[in-house]
């Protein structure tokens, strides 16, 4: 089929590689001409696993273009995808300005049946307002149909997440539609649900606000454990044993992160509160997750009182592994509040500095992770990357002012902890030095 995707971030540059994979023509249309240069000559602009190869093998067989230029690529093409950006506002509310930009554009270049697909994250209601907005600009009603197929990929295990999802949803309104969609994904092994545009929009920010708030309620049972004496690693495994609860996100620690979860638990609190609805549950998911995420500067504050002038070590910054992505990371909001006190702040990451750099010009950035441990007071583990599981504890005890950390993540083994002199908090986890 002939596709247009419109946004090469990543939503849009998986959708667009994985529909080439599978011999579709896909264009894929980005305004950035940085961007597009950099992908026509196979260099990956995001890091995600497996996506250079992808866009080696798509770029060899033809099957991809990337380019600036909107309106060949809509005229040439029967589905258009829109993959472009929907930030949040101060306000909470969903930012989309960029969809009605591009809204506005394709507008002008729709001379023929298209099915545009929207794959960004979107308020409820959205698939109606960009078909009014099309008509609005003069494009026949027989030359389209808006269909809502939100997307549920995992940054770092996009690909695969793509090709073999759980569900695709598909929301549309239109028969001809359908069947170009059925048609699209016919060779995908997942179960295709068709529903309505709005129940579609919906089942995205359902489905992300129900995993946050099943964080958010694993990490306040780890404060609880805490200050019991219980384990949650242990209270975890035997909940998610019960098949009705399923051992997926019930992994306490610092918070949830991401362009994801922080963003779409709002929007929905948003929408919710537009139609006269108060989501408490998903208001409180959102508060345990503010809180959880300063536990760590909690914990310092109270083995040390006052942090001005030591130094604190910050174990990775993005906010989870096998990705570069730091949005919401708490480790962001970690840094803050410790400058705001005082502390001198040295930081690593396996992947990312430079945008943090701009963010924080006042931090240290070490090159690994045993130059940032030195003269340190406490290291603190926000991400949990493989490197820091098998941090080397002797060097630890040699390098630190004060041989203390705190495990964001609960990576590190407890048994190895032990053996060494050392400092040590988890969350919620028992058998520890926990406060
Ligand atoms: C999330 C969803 O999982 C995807 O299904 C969805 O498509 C995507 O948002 C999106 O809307 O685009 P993502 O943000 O890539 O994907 O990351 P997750 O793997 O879901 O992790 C989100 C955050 O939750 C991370 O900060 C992670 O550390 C945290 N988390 C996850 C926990 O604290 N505990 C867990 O048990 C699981």
């Amino acid at each position: 089929m002939k596709i247009c995707v419109i946004g090469a971030g990543y939503v849009g540059l998986v959708t667009s590689l994985a529909f080439a994979k599978i011999n579709n023509k896909v264009i894929c249309v980005e305004k950035d001409i940085e961007k597009v240069e950099k992908l026509n000559n196979g260099i990956p602009t995001i890091y995600e696993n497996g996506l250079g190869e992808l866009l080696n093998e798509c770029l060899s067989s033809n099957n991809i273009l990337f380019t600036n230029d909107i309106s060949e690529s809509v005229k040439n093409s029967d589905i258009i995808f829109l993959a472009v950006g929907t930030p949040q506002k101060m306000n909470w509310d969903v930012d989309m300005t960029q969809v009605h930009k591009v809204i506005n554009q394709i507008s002008n270049y729709i001379d023929s049946y298209k099915v545009i697909v929207n794959k960004s994250t979107v308020p409820v209601g959205t698939q109606k307002e960009i078909s009014h907005l099309i008509i609005k600009n003069g494009v026949s009603t027989k030359n389209f149909d808006v269909v809502s197929n939100p997307e549920f990929l995992k940054e770092g295990k996009a690909i695969d997440d793509f090709f073999n999802a759980d569900r695709i949803v598909i929301g549309c309104n239109s028969l001809k539609a359908k069947n170009i969609m059925k048609k699209l994904y016919a060779s995908f092994n997942s179960k295709l649900i068709f529903t309505t545009p709005e129940t579609a929009e919906l089942i995205k920010y359902a489905s992300n606000a129900f995993l946050a708030t099943k964080i958010s309620f694993i990490n306040e049972l780890a404060n609880l454990c805490n200050k019991v004496g219980a384990d949650i690693e242990t209270v975890s495994y035997a909940m998610g044993l019960d098949k009705r609860i399923s051992p997926l996100f019930l992994r306490a620690g610092i918070g949830f992160g991401g362009s994801c979860f922080p963003k779409d638990t709002r929007g929905l609190v948003k929408t919710a509160k537009k139609y006269g609805c108060d989501f408490k549950i998903v208001k409180s998911a959102i508060d345990v997750n503010e809180a959880q995420r300063m536990l760590p500067v909690k914990f310092l504050l109270a083995k040390y009182k006052e942090i001005k002038g030591k130094i604190i070590s910050i174990l990775g910054l993005t906010f989870k592994p096998n990705t570069d992505d730091i949005r919401e990371s708490p480790s962001l909001y970690i840094i803050d509040a410790l400058l705001n006190r005082g502390a001198k702040v040295k930081c690593y990451d396996p992947k990312v500095s430079i945008g943090v750099k701009d963010m924080f010009p006042n931090i240290e950035y070490c090159e690994n992770l045993y130059d940032s441990l030195i003269d340190s007071y406490c290291a603190i583990i926000c991400t949990e990357w493989d490197e820091f599981k098998s941090i080397d504890f002797s060097k630890v005890n040699t390098l630190m002012k004060y041989p203390m950390i705190i495990d964001g993540r609960n990576i590190l083994n407890l048994n190895d902890i032990k053996k060494h002199n050392i400092y040590y908090i988890s969350i919620g986890r028992s058998n520890i030095d926990n406060i």
